[in-house]
């Protein structure tokens, strides 16, 4: 397989791969699948959940495209399947410019392979905790003007950073070195609307995650709305999944999701 990396560890598994599974996609080993099934098998929305989150992805990208944005810094972009957001963005505009920004080394890896002669985008491996450094990469200085409205993509990922880390700080670093009309585009695993039963399943996916490197943190409705403190939000607002602009049936309930955009000043 000359998609994996010599330094990787097949014994135990990675939420980026876990999560290439759910799609459909051939990135991901035994291990992977295996918890996955044991996240699945406590917690059987957790395929849907993950669908209705990358149609929101889609929905997203579609919406800012029209709106005249044509950059995009996608932070926990996972490992490419299909609807990737250079596909979805240059699909509706040639000449969209997009990085992608992960630290799983398959991810990234995968990326670099499926980019390869496209001029306009590029995937990088670093931490999306420091917005500097990641904000420093080469890739992102060529590609990005931070000068211009960009979008930045923190879908389905900040529920791997928890509280110590300061995902609310992290968010502000990003939006403090954009330029105002750049958006935050954001989804976020809740538990507000668990059920007793729902709660119970979901610490066995929360152990399955714990045995990754990206433990899971779900946060409530308001812990996600403070990461557009100081933004505009778009309409609909923070909502479930399926609720914003839906143009499919997909229902899925227990995560929000939003784009804010930052004004003059913020
Ligand atoms: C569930 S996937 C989401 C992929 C994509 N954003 C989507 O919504 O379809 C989360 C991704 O975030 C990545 N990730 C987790 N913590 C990260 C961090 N601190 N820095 C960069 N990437 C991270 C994981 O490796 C994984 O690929």
């Amino acid at each position: 397989m000359d998609w994996v990396p010599e330094d990787i560890d097949l014994t135990r598994p990675s939420a980026a791969r876990m999560y290439d599974h759910f799609l459909g996609g051939s990135h991901n080993f035994s291990v992977d699948r295996e918890a996955a099934a044991a996240a699945e098998q406590a917690f059987p929305g957790v395929r849907l959940a993950i669908r209705a989150n990358r149609s929101f992805l889609r929905r997203a990208v579609k919406y800012l495209v029209d709106k005249g944005i044509r950059q995009f810094l996608d932070l926990g972009s996972g490992i490419p399947t299909v609807g990737n957001v250079h596909e979805i963005a240059q699909g509706e505009c040639r000449g969209a410019r997009v990085v992608y920004v992960d630290v799983d080394p398959i991810a990234v890896g995968h990326g670099r392979r499926i980019l390869e002669g496209n001029p306009d985008a590029a995937a990088v491996r670093a931490d999306l905790l420091d917005p500097e450094q990641v904000l420093a990469q080469p890739e992102v200085r060529e590609l990005l003007d931070l000068d211009e409205p960009l979008a930045v993509l923190m879908v389905a990922v900040l529920h791997f950073v928890p509280d110590e880390q300061d995902p609310w700080g992290v968010v502000a670093g990003y939006l403090d070195r954009l330029a105002p009309g750049s958006h935050l585009v954001l989804s976020h695993g809740t538990n507000d609307d668990f059920s007793d039963e729902e709660n119970s399943g979901f610490e066995t996916v929360r152990k399955v995650y714990q045995r990754t490197a990206s433990p899971i943190v779900v946060r409530t409705e308001a812990e996600v709305a403070a990461f557009f403190t100081c933004l505009e939000m778009v309409p609909p607002g923070l909502v479930r999944l399926s609720d914003w602009r839906p143009d499919s049936v997909e229902q899925w309930k227990s995560w929000r999701c939003g784009i804010g955009r930052k004004p003059s000043p913020c």
